[in-house]
């Protein structure tokens, strides 16, 4: 099975923008340390960015299927700043049977209020924020458990 890894608007720049904030490391190193930690767990890696909101919703829509056809644990879902905007991105999370584990490399927690809010924390399985791109790797051990 595999696991989707998708990531939301401007991660492209991971690495270069505001590294005193999110690290160096680049998405494409990302995307290495999640098919080195799913590898461990037997899963293939789906990894995706997009900075278009509908493009996202299209990408969860069609997970929802392989999930069910067991093709596919689930989602790691980092939704960038549509987090703290997108019902969209919400309903698209609550219409299919996607387990997704939404994470945020900042602790957004401790940063601006509008970043305090999420859409999808209530239609997600589970929740990994402020351990830098380390997240991910939590996320895809956590999903692996919640769904075995
Ligand atoms: C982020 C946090 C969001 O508030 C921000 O808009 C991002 C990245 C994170 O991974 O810390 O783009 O999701």
């Amino acid at each position: 099975a595999s696991v989707l890894i998708l990531n939301g608007p401007n991660l492209n720049l991971l690495g270069t923008r505001r590294p005193e904030v999110y690290g160096s490391t680049t998405l494409a190193e990302v995307e290495e340390l999640c098919r080195q930690e799913a590898g461990k767990l037997g899963l293939d890696v789906d990894f995706r960015q997009s900075n278009h909101e509908g493009q996202l919703i299209d990408w969860i829509q069609e997970a929802g299927p392989e999930v069910k056809a067991g093709r596919s644990i689930g989602a790691v879902f980092n939704a960038g700043a549509y987090t703290h905007t997108s019902v969209a991105l919400h309903d698209a999370v609550e219409s299919v049977e996607l387990p997704v584990i939404e994470v945020h490399i900042s602790n957004v927690h401790r940063r601006e209020p509008f970043r305090h809010h999420s859409y999808l924390s209530p239609v997600a399985r589970g929740i990994v924020v402020g351990f830098g791109v380390y997240g991910y790797v939590l996320a895809i051990n956590g999903l692996f458990q919640a769904t075995r």
